[in-house]
């Protein structure tokens, strides 16, 4: 029997947050009991930004492991797995660098976005600019349907399939063509358009209840309303966005009361990180249940290697074949 696959995987720069949660992580650990699901956790590509903070990659990637658990990952049904303990994943790297051009890496605007916030100009590293091309060997080496990610890969999914296509036709069907599976996009805390770490305007998965609260009472309103009773415009409320994502049922309500003057921006927002608060309940509790058990992150990431290892073995010996790589004649 084989099963549909899915693959998904996060770089180990920081605590996940919300915007990961309804970006992606909701949607991929919807998916475990119909398919069978990959994590990964992409310490090489980590490392295209983060070069010279190995030091904290230990710590992430736990953590990491324990925002997946927290956030619904059954390492029951699923498998995770570190990005570099498959070398399958290096040598599909390899192979993938020559179907891909630079000015076709270059268009990128995921990756252009990046670049001009490391601000380093043209000196960026290689690794960096390519690092989508390792990306589409992270997915494709698992040969997934489905591939459940935030909004801003989009361009990293479609080179996958490009990758895909183009091997295929050059080689021999080897990869089935995966689809994206697109989460909503959360704005930050101070209104930007993307909740990130990099921007200090998330609210992490393992915040606790006062940092919850803290920061949704930080949140900027209608700076047109400025007492209580004036009407409000939610259209321009950086707290109002967090009711239509995580409170849709009362978002109607919520605004019209806005606009109506007749409930205060802190009444408004002491409601919202009630409901924040309770959203994120369940987190709490299985966090702490995952906590109590010394060896699961050990345990889930040397299993999971190592399930990890021999699906790609089985992608890579399958690639190399096609293309006359496999030297049964004169190595058999
Ligand atoms: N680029 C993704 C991020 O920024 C991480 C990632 C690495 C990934 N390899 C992947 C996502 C494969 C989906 C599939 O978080």
């Amino acid at each position: 029997m084989s099963r549909t696959i899915v693959l998904t995987g996060d770089r180990p720069t920081g605590r996940m947050h919300l915007g990961h949660y309804v970006g992606s992580l909701k949607n991929r650990f919807e998916m475990q009991d119909e398919f069978q699901c990959f994590f990964m956790i992409a310490d090489y590509q980590a490392l295209t930004t983060h070069r010279d903070r190995t030091e904290d990659l230990e710590r992430h990637v736990r953590e990491m492991v324990l925002d997946y658990l927290a956030a619904g990952f059954d390492p029951k049904k699923s498998v995770c797995f570190l990005q570099s303990q498959v070398p399958q994943l290096a040598e599909l790297t390899m192979i993938f660098s020559n179907l891909v051009t630079l000015p076709r890496l270059l268009r990128n605007p995921t990756v252009k976005e990046e670049m001009g916030k490391m601000g380093l100009g043209n000196r960026v590293p290689y690794g960096f600019v390519g690092y989508p091309v390792s990306q589409a060997a992270d997915i494709l080496l698992f040969r997934p349907r489905y591939v459940p990610v935030g909004p801003d890969q989009r361009p990293h999914i479609e080179l996958a399939q490009e990758v895909a296509a183009r091997f295929n036709r050059i080689y021999g069907e080897v990869f089935p063509l995966p689809d994206g599976v697109y989460g909503t996009r959360l704005k930050g805390t101070d209104g930007q358009s993307k909740m990130g770490k990099s921007y200090d305007n998330a609210i992490d998965l393992s915040d606790k209840k006062a940092s919850v609260r803290a920061k949704v009472m930080n949140m900027v309103t209608d700076p047109g309303r400025v007492r209580a009773t004036d009407p409000g415009n939610p259209d321009v409320c950086s707290a109002f966005h967090y009711r239509e994502v995580f409170d849709e049922e009362n978002a109607e309500q919520v605004a019209r009361a806005c606009r109506s003057g007749s409930v205060g921006c802190t009444t408004c927002k002491g409601a919202l990180a009630d409901v924040l608060n309770d959203f994120m309940m369940p987190f709490r509790v299985r966090r702490k249940g995952f906590e109590e058990q010394p060896d699961l992150v050990r345990d889930i990431l040397n299993l999971g290697g190592s399930r990890a290892r021999i699906e790609g073995q089985r992608t890579l010996e399958h690639v190399k074949e096609v293309m006359g790589m496999g030297y049964k004649a004169l190595m058999g």
